[in-house]
């Protein structure tokens, strides 16, 4: 083992949480007892899980065939999955327990039992079979937060068609590409949604969509804006009718646990976006016992919140499959953190008694920027645990969060994990783990993780590239149309290690802290996007010739999208239409938030761009040695811009 200095290891901090007594009292996992067992045997620690966390109506021959980098888990084995995150709640009596506590942006509520969930995810089973999708048929899923978007997930993953949900903030040619990728039959949709007091149209971005989809021949709709919408006869079918005439009943069928659940893309370093597939058995095992454990679920009296969209892979997770398959009751709320005002969410753990809490670093800085008076104004002591998902949180964020969220109370749980790892991979078991501010601490039971420098030689203390070391159960199972690529992006960087594109450093504790992406991914808010995508939206505007993105350090969403721009000879845009036009070609979340013009990018004198020295630019630092650069006045003058742009920070 070495001590490394591959990636910069930043200032140490040594505040410690460890678990109080009152939290200890009634935790679910108090001890080490559980990494003891999983370091001892972990397939056998993940088949016990599987045994008791699900339902299976054929059991496993083998619990892991490890071929890598191809994994299969509980080979044999069948389940449904749908049948674990409803039936089997109704069965044992708990029918009439609300599931999902929505609250729409407007105000308006609906509570929703499991046997209600239940009978319309059958209804809308025998939906997608009378639209001629069966087993393996993909569908696409494009919708708010509202209860139908886990409705039609469930429905899916009910007859063992592999569901496709795309952010519904995505645009249209964003969303077109999904489509076409996974060659999905069926698009289920809205007329609208609600956001920031307003409708925003969702039917019209998928008929612009749609319009370059061959095979999608029928799109679903179901009414939540009350916007109009044009509906294309024998194409298009409003939900609630369809709905009506459904047969109730739809038999759970046993799939295999490998049967392909869902693909949800996600941005890599091309610019083409990858289709993560996520398969049952396993995946469904991992999410519930990350559920479980991690949030130290105690299913008849928490209340469970988790703030991320369905579209992502926390919603996937931890709205719809890991707490459906505990049986919890959580809070689904469609619309912004601040509407009609800055302390709406305040206000809906205080409405719902909420007692745990995940939601993302940049919403928590941007809760700061708003004030305490804000979280003051609610009474928020239902509230006994936290987590953090999606960056890595500063400790300043981390003791604001502690202090007046969790009113210096409630432990904190920093989880890492990635699109790719389906389930919450590092993160403290809250009754178990002394915490420390701005470290997601170990790997959890069952987990292998390990720190290597460049050489793959594994590090013991400072910084290094974070790489997990053996199989685990909710892994992606590839790339979907392209074994090649999942190879080559997550396997052949060091051998026999899955590497997560994450940086991390090793404190003598053996603390992990996170320090993000050491690739071209940026990670805005929490979303992960590419350079390369931000850059071939940028090129196709007429104006454009050339373009060069970097994510900088930005004091709110963790990076900003900074983009360098040289136009076409006699050319000219204006830096607000080209931030729409990259709206418009990717979605909102990848407009940049500065755009430079300049004439020249600074280049080697091989012709490379160097984003490296861009990001210094954008960052405010002083600049290295310059001296391989073709043109080093380029930078000069790049420099003098920086100074001179506003900042709004
Ligand atoms: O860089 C890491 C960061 O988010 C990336 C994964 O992004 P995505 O697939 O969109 O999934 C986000 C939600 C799981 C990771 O490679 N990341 C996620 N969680 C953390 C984190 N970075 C630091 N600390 C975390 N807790």
């Amino acid at each position: 083992m070495t001590e490394s200095n591959a990636i910069d290891a930043l200032q140490w901090e040594n505040r410690r949480f460890p678990p109080s007594e009152a939290f200890k009292t009634d935790t679910l996992v108090a001890g080490t007892f559980m990494y003891d067992e999983a370091d001892a045997d972990f397939e056998g620690f993940w088949a016990r899980q599987a045994a008791e966390l699900l339902d299976w109506s054929t059991p496993w021959q083998q619990v892991l065939d490890w071929d890598l980098p191809f994994a299969k888990w509980f080979v044999g084995g069948q389940l449904n999955v749908s049948y674990n995150c409803l039936d089997r709640h109704v069965l044992a009596g708990r029918g009439d327990k609300v599931a999902i506590l929505w609250e729409g942006e407007p105000g308006d509520t609906r509570a929703v039992t499991y046997a209600e969930l239940l009978d319309e995810t059958q209804r809308f089973a025998n939906v997608l079979k009378s639209l001629g999708v069966g087993k393996g048929d993909r569908v696409n899923i494009y919708l708010p937060m509202i209860p139908e978007a886990a409705i039609a997930m469930l429905a899916c993953a009910r007859i063992g068609a592999v569901h496709s949900v795309v952010f519904g903030g995505f645009a249209a040619h964003s969303l077109r590409d999904r489509i076409n990728d996974a060659e999905a039959k069926v698009l289920i949709t809205a007329d609208g949604g609600h956001r920031r007091g307003d409708v925003f149209a969702l039917k019209p971005v998928a008929d612009e969509a749609v319009a370059s989809t061959p095979g999608v021949t029928s799109v679903v709709v179901v009414r939540r804006g009350g916007n109009d919408v044009k509906m294309v006869d024998g194409r298009d079918h409003w939900y609630h009718d369809l709905m009506a005439a459904a047969d109730p009943i739809c038999p759970p069928d046993p799939m295999d646990a490998e049967q392909l659940l869902f693909l949800l893309y996600t941005s890599g370093t091309t610019g083409k976006p990858k289709g993560i597939m996520h398969t049952s058995g396993g995946y469904l095992t991992q999410v519930a016992f990350t559920h479980k454990y991690v949030f130290d679920l105690h299913p008849e009296t928490d209340i469970f919140w988790c703030t991320a969209d369905v579209g992502w892979i926390t919603g996937h997770s931890y709205i719809v499959y890991g707490p459906l398959a505990n049986g919890a009751t959580q809070v689904m709320y469609e619309g912004v953190p601040n509407y009609p005002d800055n302390d709406r969410m305040w206000s809906i753990i205080e409405k719902y008694k909420v007692t745990l809490f995940y939601t993302a670093p940049t919403a928590i800085r941007t809760f700061m920027k708003w004030g305490r008076q804000e979280p003051d104004k609610h009474d928020l002591s239902s509230l006994r645990l936290l987590g953090s998902v999606g960056e890595p949180i500063n400790p300043e964020a981390w003791m604001w969060y502690h202090e007046h969220i969790g009113g210096g109370r409630c432990p904190i749980v920093d989880t890492w994990w990635q699109t790719e790892t389906g389930a919450i991979m590092i993160s403290p078991l809250p009754g178990a783990t002394t915490t420390k501010p701005g470290s997601a601490t170990f790997a959890l039971p069952g987990i292998g993780t390990e720190l290597v420098d460049e050489e793959g030689r594994a590090v013991a203390r400072g910084g290094g590239y974070l790489t997990l070391t053996r199989p685990w159960p909710a892994m992606l199972r590839g790339i979907w149309g392209d074994p090649e690529r999942y190879r080559d992006t997550y396997w052949s960087r060091f051998e026999g290690r899955y590497f997560a594109g994450d940086g991390a450093k090793l404190d003598d504790d053996g603390y992990l802290w996170l320090l993000g992406r050491v690739d071209d991914v940026m990670n805005v808010s929490g979303h992960r996007i590419s350079t390369t995508e931000v850059e071939s939206a940028l090129v196709a505007h007429p104006a454009v010739a050339e373009a060069a993105v970097v994510g900088a350090n930005d004091p709110t969403t963790g990076q900003a999208i900074i983009a360098y721009v040289t136009l076409r000879s006699g050319a000219e845009v204006d830096e607000q239409d080209l931030r729409t036009f990259v709206g418009n070609e990717i979605g909102s979340i990848a407009k940049p938030k500065m755009i430079y013009f300049t004439p020249d990018l600074p280049k080697t004198r091989s012709g490379k761009i160097m984003r490296r020295l861009l990001r210094d630019v954008a960052e405010g630092r002083n600049l290295g040695d310059t001296s391989t650069l073709a043109d080093a006045s380029v930078v000069s003058e790049l420099q003098r811009r920086a100074a001179d742009a506003p900042h709004d920070d």
